[in-house]
């Protein structure tokens, strides 16, 4: 049944968004099976060929005596399985994966900003591509499914301009089912969306520092820069402001060096292939530090199995949302 727990997830995505007027946040129900629901601080009955699952926020909330899955929510990534009920083990890697993304909006109201997730596949040595801009593919099949998820999960999609031109991407979710989400590229100058218009016929949104280009199929959001370089927060409270509360950033490496750079980034996640490039393009280039405690540390982390590899995914230490 792991279609309709994803079709559940998906579900309750939706149902955070719109949680705004509902208050605090103390457990939410999921039902699946022939059919689907969720609930926010109430309670939903078990059913004949339905599995229910209890997601639980405050440690003292007592595991549920109505057959349900326990999961207890611990930090912005931590999900903790307390009691499994008829979860399967695939089911349980799931919603340990994916469960936290449905609670960005719920962050992103709490910083009227948008909630920043970052991924790369990145080889060993922690290149992104080669030398010549190749990045196809780093990473295994079940990474570009783990990307089309977290697409589905987000409200928006984030990328630079070099890596629209290099890959040539659609930004769609194709490879699992849910809505694509907002398509957003950041540009000081604006580049051929060719490949975006012919994915999908949905409106780009377009992030740079001059005055509107005018581009048909292009909403377009005009903010300062500083050297060419636009804060990312900046960009976050724009992207808020556009009613867009969780953004997926897909590279390349000087979009995503900024925003880590200006403390902008919520979780980060790295797939690891392993492959050793030696040479090419790293994922994170940040000014020089000079003691290992300047690095950026990580609040919680976990390494999650994706395919035959593993990725890390870690909740940046600057980031206090709980
Ligand atoms: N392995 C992976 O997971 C993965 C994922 C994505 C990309 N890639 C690879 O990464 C490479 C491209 O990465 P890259 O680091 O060269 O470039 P990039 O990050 O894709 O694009 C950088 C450009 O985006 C614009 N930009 C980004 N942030 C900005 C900001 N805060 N303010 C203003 N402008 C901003 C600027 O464009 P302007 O020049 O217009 O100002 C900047 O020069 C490609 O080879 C691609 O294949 C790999």
């Amino acid at each position: 049944m792991l279609q309709q727990l994803w079709n559940c997830l998906l579900l309750l995505k939706q149902r955070i968004r719109v949680n705004e007027q509902e208050g605090d946040l103390r457990f939410c129900m999921l039902k699946f099976g022939a059919v689907n629901e969720v609930a926010v601080n109430e309670t939903l009955a078990k059913e004949d060929g339905h599995k229910l699952v209890k997601i639980s926020f405050a440690k003292e909330e007592p595991v549920d005596k109505n057959g349900a899955a326990f999961l207890l929510m611990d930090g912005m990534i931590g999900v903790e399985v307390q009691q499994y009920a008829d979860l399967s083990p695939a089911e349980i890697h799931h919603l340990k994966i994916y469960l936290p993304y449905c609670f960005l909006p719920h962050y992103a109201r709490q910083k009227k900003q948008a909630i920043a997730v970052s991924h790369f596949a990145q080889t060993l040595d922690g290149k992104i591509a080669t030398v010549t801009g190749d990045s196809k593919w780093i990473g295994n099949p079940e990474n570009l499914d783990h990307a089309h998820y977290m697409r589905a999960l987000c409200e928006g999609i984030l990328i630079g301009t070099r890596t629209l031109q290099n890959d040539q991407p659609s930004l769609t979710v194709r490879r699992v089912a849910g809505a694509n989400p907002k398509r957003i590229v950041v540009s000081s100058s604006s580049k051929d969306f060719t490949c975006l218009f012919n994915s999908c016929p949905e409106k780009i949104l377009l992030i740079g520092v001059t005055e509107n280009p005018q581009i048909p199929n292009v909403d377009y959001k005009q903010l300062t820069a500083n050297n060419g370089h636009i804060k990312a927060q900046n960009i976050l409270s724009c992207l808020f402001e556009q009613g867009i509360y969780s953004v997926y950033i897909e590279g390349g490496a000087i979009t995503t060096s900024h925003f880590l750079n200006d403390n902008a980034i919520a979780i980060v996640q790295l797939h690891f292939s392993p492959q050793i490039f030696g040479s090419g393009i790293s994922s994170v280039v940040l000014p020089e530090i000079k003691e290992v405690k300047q690095s950026l540390q990580f609040n919680e982390f976990t390494f999650e199995p994706i395919g035959n590899s593993y990725m890390f995914v870690g909740a940046l230490k600057q980031e206090e949302y709980l």
